[in-house]
């Protein structure tokens, strides 16, 4: 029998919109389940007039029959978990150790963690990666120096944590005196801080990855959450401007235990434009009238940062390539509503460099890459609060089946706002999506 399973993950550089389908979708799943990235990560839900903005916890907690699990492939930082906890509580949302799992296995992101990112990069200059400096890439260069990681089942255990942060805090601080002539850490106010935080943790705590696959093997649905966007993936995203984790549907198994076979039907999620934080090749960006315009409508601030979004036109070069990593099954098209009021909107179709055609993306050839557009009549309306397919504009709908056609997927979701309901069900084949 095929999995029944859905995971989310973005096809672009983040921000597709994530936050919002994961919620739709957790209505008809059981659990929902991060397995990369940590609080780089910034998933926005609208329900009504009150905006969440998620950093480390699943975007499944506003459905009171989901368990939520942060697994064990999650940079996992425990201050913003129990901020977030906090936040959450404060407006009604309480979500006790019934509703989260929290893997042992996941690494922690230490003070050391965040102070290195913004340390190394400064030191870069230009040069810069632009990371949302909440200490990813170290935790995760920890994990895989190992000697020197600290696991959750480390943080809720005194005797463990002490020894190991003791040690550990002591090399980062010579490494950051020899480095960047930084001043010590106060080490006895980490560990006490930081033996705080594991006891609020503590009841979280399980093996995840067990929970999961025997939820699985009773029939039940799992939504894996995924983080940032396919593009910035370590392995596969335009290097060295990406993340430190495997954030496309290859990354489920290992970020949470389970088998290949249980990652289900992949969603691919795409903005029906681009953007784009932090530095990097970005062949479609509009550095201009049309990217300003972009930002100023569709918002397009960091979640996690507040930094300016670069925005641009749809990429189908790169978002081929990206649905062919994740296998996606059907896509979800969000901010169309952003689109509005423009002439024309172009999509790209192909690359060139110089006079040859680049039919692949290649990231890690992406110097004198030009795209090369066609072009769409646009349209004026306001879609917002359209609510099935027939309902859009021609140029509209034109669009969207230009996206199928170019990407070689089916749309079965198209966001027409932030709302939860504002989002017209259209080809999807996930079971029991009204
Ligand atoms: P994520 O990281 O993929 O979850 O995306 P973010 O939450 O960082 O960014 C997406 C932003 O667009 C958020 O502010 C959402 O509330 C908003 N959003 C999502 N879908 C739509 C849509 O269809 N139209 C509009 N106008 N905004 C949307
Ligand atoms: P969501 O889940 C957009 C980007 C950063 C930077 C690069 C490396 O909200 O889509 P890091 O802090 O991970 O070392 O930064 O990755 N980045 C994101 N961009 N959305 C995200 O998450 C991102 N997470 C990381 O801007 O370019
Ligand atoms: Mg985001």
């Amino acid at each position: 029998m095929t999995s029944r399973n859905v995971t989310v993950v973005g096809l672009q550089w983040g921000d597709e919109g994530k936050g919002k389908i994961v919620d739709a979708l957790s209505d008809v799943c059981d659990y929902v389940a991060r397995y990369c990235g940590g609080a780089n990560a910034g998933h926005s839900v609208v329900i009504g007039d009150r905006k969440f903005a998620l950093h480390l916890i699943p975007c499944g907690v506003f459905r009171p029959h989901v368990v939520n699990v942060i697994g064990n492939g999650v940079a996992f930082d425990p201050l913003v978990a129990v901020k977030e906890l906090t936040g959450l509580a404060d407006r009604g949302v309480v979500v006790d150790h019934n509703r989260l799992a929290i893997s042992a296995a996941a690494n922690v992101v230490m003070p050391y963690h965040k102070l290195q990112d913004s340390l190394s990069e400064a030191s870069l200059g230009d040069g810069k990666i632009g990371t949302t400096a909440r200490g990813i890439g170290p935790c995760y260069g920890d994990k895989v120096n190992r000697s020197t990681a600290i696991r959750v089942a480390d943080l809720i255990d005194p005797d463990l944590l002490a020894p190991k942060l003791r040690a550990t805090a002591a090399i980062k601080n010579k490494m950051f005196a020899a480095l960047y002539d930084a001043p010590p850490m106060d080490i006895d106010a980490m560990v006490n801080e930081y033996v705080a935080l594991g006891r609020q943790i503590r009841p979280y705590v399980a093996n995840t990855g067990a929970m999961l696959r025997k939820a699985i093997a009773a029939g039940k649905r799992v939504l894996f959450e995924g983080g940032q966007g396919s593009l910035l993936d370590v392995d596969h995203g335009t290097f060295p401007f990406v993340t430190s984790s495997s954030v496309t549907s290859c990354g489920v198994p290992t970020g949470s235990g389970v088998s290949p076979g249980d990652v289900g039907q992949v969603v691919g999620l795409i903005k029906a434009y681009t953007t784009r934080v932090g530095s990097g090749p970005f062949p479609t960006e509009q550095d201009n009238a049309i990217g300003n315009r972009i930002r100023e409508r569709g918002r397009e601030y960091g979640t996690t940062t507040g930094r300016p979004r670069r925005c641009g036109w749809f990429d189908a070069v790169a978002v081929r390539y990206t649905a062919d990593l994740s296998g996606v099954a059907e896509l979800s098209l969000s901010l169309l509503d952003v689109l509005s009021g423009l002439d024309e909107v172009k999509l790209a179709v192909r690359y060139r460099r110089g006079r040859q055609v680049v039919e692949d993306f290649d990231a890690a050839a992406m110097d004198g890459i030009e795209p090369e557009y066609e072009t769409m009549p646009g349209w004026s309306e306001d879609i917002t609060g359209c609510l099935r397919f027939e309902d859009l504009p021609a140029a509209a709908r034109s669009y969207v089946n230009r996206v199928e056609q170019l990407v070689g997927r089916p749309v079965g979701f198209v966001s027409v706002g932030p709302e939860r309901t504002q989002t017209i069900r259209h080809h999807t084949k996930i079971e029991g999506v009204r």
